[in-house]
């Protein structure tokens, strides 16, 4: 029998306390499946004293987690700590240039420094693997790397962030509004007690700017990242949507474009969306995550679960150690991103000007004479054709002078929108900045 990989495991918080169980419990059949056993050989976290509804007095614990990457003893370091910098950060870097291999969750980490960490992998010779980085239990990142291989990936998006896709969907349910849903959903702790992360859209870009560099081969890019969250979604928008046939979802989009001057453009955006009722995503509820990609040979597919949780993420990490216990996890097929980084392209960032598509708008404007003429002449003076508006009674947002106009647009390029915004910028019409929530097409 080989040798067991011993492991350490760097936080025992949600997704730590998980891996702990699920190694426990599925002992033999990892074993079985893996060729040999997974062995923890040491933890580290802040709090040793912590009832963490495990006993983890089997194990070592190490007050500073940093000293597992010179520990002989250890072969992989599992980093579920969190953060973009800081002390994954610095346990990240230290593991691997010290040889060990390195599993993480850390989306965040990954999203911002991940090519210069799958720089050190590769000089080291050793994994990197964030399958629990996106979407959690989902194996989108090892669907696209393996089962997808085979194809040039055309666009890839989804509903990459479980706290949003929950309240949108509860305030779908109820007819509640935005602020109500959220204290619901920390109150049930299915938000954290500061959700900005996640309700402004963050989370899913850096979910989103991981998965285009696995589905594109292109070095991971954030900073251009289009993000808008949900905060300002009403429950007159989704009343909207639902009239019109959609429903509102939290999408992260990303797909490479020809531009005017020929080159190729990555374009990469998080925003609510309005999804028409007949498509696969509408009706992902609650704090599930969808990712669609469109192969060129596959066709559409469609990865969807549980992003968050300690169990589904348990999941995902403990595949990554499988691997690495299996020794897939070396050789060429083994750069974190599918392609070696140094032949990973960087692609400048796609200009959304000149994107086609159909948009949803809402506007909050004092309920006087006249305001209904001014959006629509700007609308036309834009060049935004419309094929739908509806005229809200009072109330609902802003207080009782205020009312809601609505419409939805025929196709046309993004930038016609953004010149009649901008022609309505400043209008004391308007007592609140517009929403524009793009429609998702097929
Ligand atoms: N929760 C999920 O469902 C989920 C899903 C996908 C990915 N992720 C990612 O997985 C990672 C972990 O998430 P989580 O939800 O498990 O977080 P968590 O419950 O907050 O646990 C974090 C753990 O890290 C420890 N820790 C924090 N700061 C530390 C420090 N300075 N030094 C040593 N230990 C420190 C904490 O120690 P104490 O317990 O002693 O305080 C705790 O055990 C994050 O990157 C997250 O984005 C989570």
């Amino acid at each position: 029998m080989s040798k067991p990989l011993r492991i350490a495991l760097a936080g025992l918080g949600t997704v730590g306390g998980g891996v702990v169980r699920l190694i426990e419990t599925n002992a033999a059949l990892i074993e079985r499946r893996a060729g040999r056993a997974i062995e923890i050989v040491a933890i580290s976290a802040r709090d040793r004293s912590k009832d963490r509804g495990v006993d983890l007095s089997p194990y070592r614990w190490e007050d500073d987690m940093t000293a597992f990457a010179t520990d002989p003893g250890i072969d992989v370091v599992v980093e579920l700590v969190g953060g973009s910098d800081g002390p994954a950060l610095t346990l990240a870097r230290r593991a691997l240039a010290q040889g060990k291999a390195l599993v993480t969750a850390n989306k965040a980490m990954i999203a911002h420094h991940g090519i210069e960490l799958a720089t050190a992998a590769e000089a080291a010779g050793v994994a990197l693997k964030f399958e629990a980085a996106v979407a959690g239990g989902v194996p989108v990142i090892k669907g696209l790397r393996e089962g997808a291989a085979a194809n040039a990936i055309l666009r890839v998006y989804g509903i990459l962030n479980g706290t949003c896709n929950y309240i949108l969907s509860t305030m779908e349910d109820t007819g509640a509004d935005f602020a109500a849903v959220l204290a619901e959903a920390q109150a049930k702790g299915y938000a954290e007690a500061d959700p900005s992360f996640d309700i402004d859209g963050v989370d899913a870009a850096h979910k989103l700017a991981i998965l285009a560099s696995v589905a594109f081969g292109t070095t991971i890019d954030f900073a251009p990242v289009e993000i808008t969250g949900i905060r300002r979604v009403l429950a007159a928008d989704i009343a909207q949507a639902d009239a019109l046939g959609y429903y509102i979802r939290l999408i992260g989009m990303a797909e490479t474009e020809q531009a005017a001057d020929g080159t190729t453009r990555l374009f990469q955006r998080v925003h609510p969306h309005l999804v028409p009722r007949d498509h696969p995503l509408a009706h992902v509820d609650g704090a599930t995550n969808a990712v669609v990609a469109e192969g060129n040979f596959s066709g559409r597919l469609l990865f969807q679960g549980a992003g968050a949780g300690d169990g589904p993420t348990a999941s995902a990490v403990v595949a990554d150690l499988i691997d690495i216990a299996r020794g897939d996890a070396k050789g060429p097929g083994a750069a974190p991103f599918s392609i070696p980084v140094a032949a990973l392209e960087t692609l400048a960032p796609a200009d959304s000007g000149p994107r086609m598509g159909r948009a949803y708008l809402r506007f909050t404007v004092a309920d006087r004479p006249g305001v209904l003429a001014e959006i629509t002449a700007a609308m036309r003076d834009a060049g935004v054709s419309i094929e739908s508006l509806i005229q809200k009674g009072r109330a609902g947002a802003g207080g009782t002078d205020t009312v809601l106009v609505a419409m939805v647009t025929h196709e046309g390029p993004e930038s016609a929108i953004a010149k009649a915004l901008r022609l309505l910028h400043g209008s004391p019409s308007l007592t609140e900045p517009p929403l524009v929530m793009h429609i998702l097409s097929d």
